[in-house]
């Protein structure tokens, strides 16, 4: 078997060793007699699986106490409406756009009350993240809404907004659990699973108590945070697949990769590879504001279109896959989330010297 260097932008790779134990596990779980795909929602056995992790993300993210967990079907897409039709309750709230999820987060907020785009970035191309300490909130703005990793751009948030008494609410699809987060900076954070968490399917918010409770009364029930977290998740059938693979990810984080500081040195140890290498030669060119580099999404672009798709034919036949760009952006994009051995960058790089070397 010779499994690739996966560099998609989402779904992505998983840790070989939480794909070796869901195959152990993937006939019979523990001695249940059945597997986690097959086994009712209500019974003891998955209601432990819940339960564990739930209790594995607190602690892994040092969530405090007043936050609530919910593993929520419909991706981060579904988000974008949650927020609004739970958390407007001002009527307005201010949103930020530094690429393509933040503007369509704030298109679909704008169907449910006012969206004060407080700042965008679509003037550069979204290369830049604004400095959020000059920028004026509305005074009776519900919330401020940011997306803190941009995937399709490669840029992130080095500072959070913080203006006092609105809370944040954070898209971290793509750098949740990248490195440690202080969960009390945020009135809610959510994210798609399926970047660097688990397989795709379903989303996960983590909501402040005092947020809840708030939605108007024609609010569907399955787009109310209240209805889904008071009951624990189990309102309707969850996605059990899901969830079971988000605690065996989990469990990896813990136990082999020792914590969120340690998946940080690493993460930071795999973008600096390829940042240093892009910054040492004039072949490929990387874009972004330098202080505002992704170190979860890397774009870069060869001199021509007609390299750039040369280069990713050729990257793959070589066993590195998905590296073509978003679309909006195009050249190349390399995911190097929490799952992408370190080797695996250094041998793309290898490659890339390679490629720059007979086409340059
Ligand atoms: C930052 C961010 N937000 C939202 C989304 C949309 O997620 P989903 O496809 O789960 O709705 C994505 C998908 O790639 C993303 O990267």
């Amino acid at each position: 078997m010779a499994r690739v260097y996966n560099f998609s932008a989402g779904p992505s790779m998983l840790p070989e060793s939480v794909l070796r134990s869901a195959q152990a596990e993937l006939l019979e779980y523990g001695s249940s007699g059945q597997s986690v795909m097959e086994m009712s929602h209500r019974s003891a056995v998955f209601d432990d699986i819940l339960q564990q992790t739930k209790q594995r993300l607190r602690r892994v993210l040092s969530i405090p106490d007043n936050y609530k967990i919910g593993f929520i079907q419909g991706g981060a897409s579904t988000q974008f409406a949650m927020v609004p039709l739970n958390l407007m309750t001002t009527g307005t709230a201010d949103y930020i756009v530094t690429g393509n999820f933040s503007k369509r987060a704030a298109k679909e907020a704008q169907k449910f009350g006012t969206v004060n785009v407080i700042a965008n970035t679509a003037d550069c191309n979204y290369t830049a993240i604004p400095d959020v300490t000059k920028l004026t909130y509305s005074l009776n703005a519900s919330y401020v809404h940011i997306c803190e990793n941009n995937t399709i751009f490669g840029t992130r948030y080095t500072h959070l907004p913080q203006p006092e008494g609105i809370p944040l609410v954070s898209d971290m699809s793509s750098c949740i659990l990248s490195r440690p987060t202080d969960v009390s900076k945020y009135g809610l954070i959510y994210f798609g699973v399926q970047k660097n968490v688990a397989p795709a399917g379903m989303a996960i918010a983590i909501v402040r108590e005092d947020l809840l409770g708030k939605a108007p009364s024609n609010v569907p029930d399955m787009l109310n945070y209240t209805t889904l977290l008071d009951a624990d998740s189990m309102y309707n059938t969850p996605p059990c697949w899901c969830i079971y693979m988000t605690g065996l990810v989990l469990r990896w984080i813990e136990e082999e990769i020792g914590g969120l500081e340690k998946m940080e040195q690493l993460n930071e140890r795999k973008a600096q590879l390829l940042y240093d290498y892009l910054d040492g030669q004039d072949f490929f060119k990387n874009s972004v504001n330098k202080p505002d580099r992704s170190i979860m999404n890397v774009v870069f672009t060869s001199p021509t279109p007609e390299l750039d798709a040369l280069f990713c034919k050729q990257a793959a036949q070589q066993g590195f896959v998905n590296l073509k760009g978003h679309r909006l952006v195009g050249g190349m994009r390399a995911s190097i989330y929490n799952a992408m051995p370190e080797q695996g960058v250094v041998d793309l790089i290898s490659f890339m010297k390679e490629f720059a070397a007979k086409n340059g």
